[in-house]
């Protein structure tokens, strides 16, 4: 990962060397502790916001800025997007820090952030070129404060548009989405109804769905966790450093009645998982070495690997860079494969609420309806 920023530490070294040939040796050592700084700044700097973990920056970044995608309007954007049905309203909450809005948040903004009926990026500080929003205070937005950033955020897409939007897809700034995918699966179900959509994990025998995969809430959900969570400690953590935030989530939205739902139990007819924690391609390659333990021990549904991994309409990938997000803009929006036909295609049949309370029963949450009684919890609670 650091390896690129190397390599350009190493040239930068090697021509400091050649221009200054006294004292090469005293400033071969010079660089080398400059970079061993560089690279100490680099890693701290990776775990500052979001879930994201240290992916190194890309060197040529600025070169987006000026593409078309970007210097598009969202308006003209979303005119020249051809939609079959009138989709649902989605909100769409992107988790970002001042020091990645350059690094991830324009590119959200410039590629799949477009196709969401409104987007909102949350952070430490307000942008407003791109609509980012400051939740919390100025030093209270780094990695150890997600929790806080996420409620923050969450908390203020409430008060600002509760009543205008269906569904609300919380993600990080290095999440790729494909919105249209997330509009199929979504018509299924009614916003009315307490609803809790992503990829599903388990943990000290709670369930929830994964944060850096991107979950989603219908607007009955979120009216809960807001109106029934949020402040309500006995039954949902209370800011706090270091919280885990997707856990908690998962707590608070379980103690007040909100159905969890597994991408693979999503959509009749398609067990494939549509959020995904890691990069999509960790999940094609057919060995399953790309695929770390932790994960496998936290998922609910078991893990394929190769091209039956994911399903073929798959809604998010984590850990996306920049630069991937315009291949992805690329291989879905744009290229071509000639000759080939596309069989029709169905929307889901829209559940009944019976229906759905079959299928997706709540979970028993008698071991976490009150907090200070858990026996068995992470160490910070
Ligand atoms: C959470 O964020 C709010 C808004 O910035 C702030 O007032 C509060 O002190 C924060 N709480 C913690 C525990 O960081
Ligand atoms: C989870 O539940 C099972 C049985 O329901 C129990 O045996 C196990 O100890 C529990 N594990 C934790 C971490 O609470
Ligand atoms: C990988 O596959 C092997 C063989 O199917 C299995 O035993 C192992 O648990 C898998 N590991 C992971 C991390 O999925
Ligand atoms: C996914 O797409 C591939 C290629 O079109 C197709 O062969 C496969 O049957 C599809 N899977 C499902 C579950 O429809
Ligand atoms: C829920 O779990 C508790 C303890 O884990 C158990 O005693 C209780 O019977 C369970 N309730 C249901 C409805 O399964």
């Amino acid at each position: 990962m650091t390896t690129a920023k190397g390599k350009t530490m190493t040239k930068f070294a090697w021509q400091l060397r050649s221009q200054l040939h006294l004292l090469t040796g005293f400033i071969a050592g010079f660089v080398c502790a400059f970079v061993l700084l560089l690279h100490i700044y680099d890693v701290r700097n990776g775990i500052n916001c979001s879930t994201t973990t240290a992916i190194s920056s890309s060197s040529s970044i600025s070169s987006f800025i000026g593409s078309s995608a970007a210097s598009m309007s969202l308006a003209q954007f979303k005119n020249e997007l051809q939609w079959k049905v009138p989709p649902a309203r989605v909100l769409c909450m992107v988790l970002t820090c001042p020091e990645y809005v350059e690094r991830y948040a324009q590119h959200v903004y410039a590629t799949w952030g477009r196709r969401c009926t409104k987007l909102v990026f949350v952070s430490s500080e307000d942008y407003e070129p791109l609509g980012v929003v400051q939740v919390v205070d100025a030093d209270g937005g780094s990695y150890h404060d997600l929790w806080n950033k996420t409620r923050e955020g969450f908390r203020h897409v409430w008060q600002e548009y509760g009543e205008e939007y269906d569904w609300f897809l919380k993600a990080d700034d290095d999440t790729y989405v494909i919105i249209e995918n997330l509009h199929h699966m979504l018509s299924a179900y009614d916003a009315n109804m307490p609803l809790y959509f992503g990829y599903q994990m388990r943990r000290y025998n709670v369930s929830y769905m994964s944060g850096g995969a991107s979950y989603v809430l219908s607007r009955e959900a979120l009216r809960r966790f807001m109106k029934q969570a949020y402040g309500f400690d006995q039954i949902c953590p209370e800011a706090r450093k270091m919280g885990i935030e997707d856990f908690y989530m998962g707590i608070c939205l379980q103690n007040v009645g909100v159905h969890l739902i597994d991408s693979t139990r999503a959509v009749a007819d398609d067990d494939k998982p549509k959020f995904f924690p890691l990069d999509v391609e960790s999940f094609l390659y057919k060995s399953n070495e790309s695929i770390p333990t932790w994960l496998q021990e936290m998922s609910v549904s078991e893990i394929d690997t190769g091209l039956n991994c994911c399903s073929n309409y798959s809604i998010a990938f984590h850990y996306t860079k920049p630069e991937r997000m315009y291949l992805y803009e690329f291989l879905l929006y744009h290229l071509r494969v000639f000759g080939q036909k596309w069989s029709a295609e169905q929307l889901p049949r829209r559940w009944t609420f019976s229906e759905m309370v079959e299928m997706y029963p709540l979970e028993n949450n008698s071991e976490i309806l009150d907090l200070r009684q858990m026996s068995e919890k992470p160490d910070n609670f």
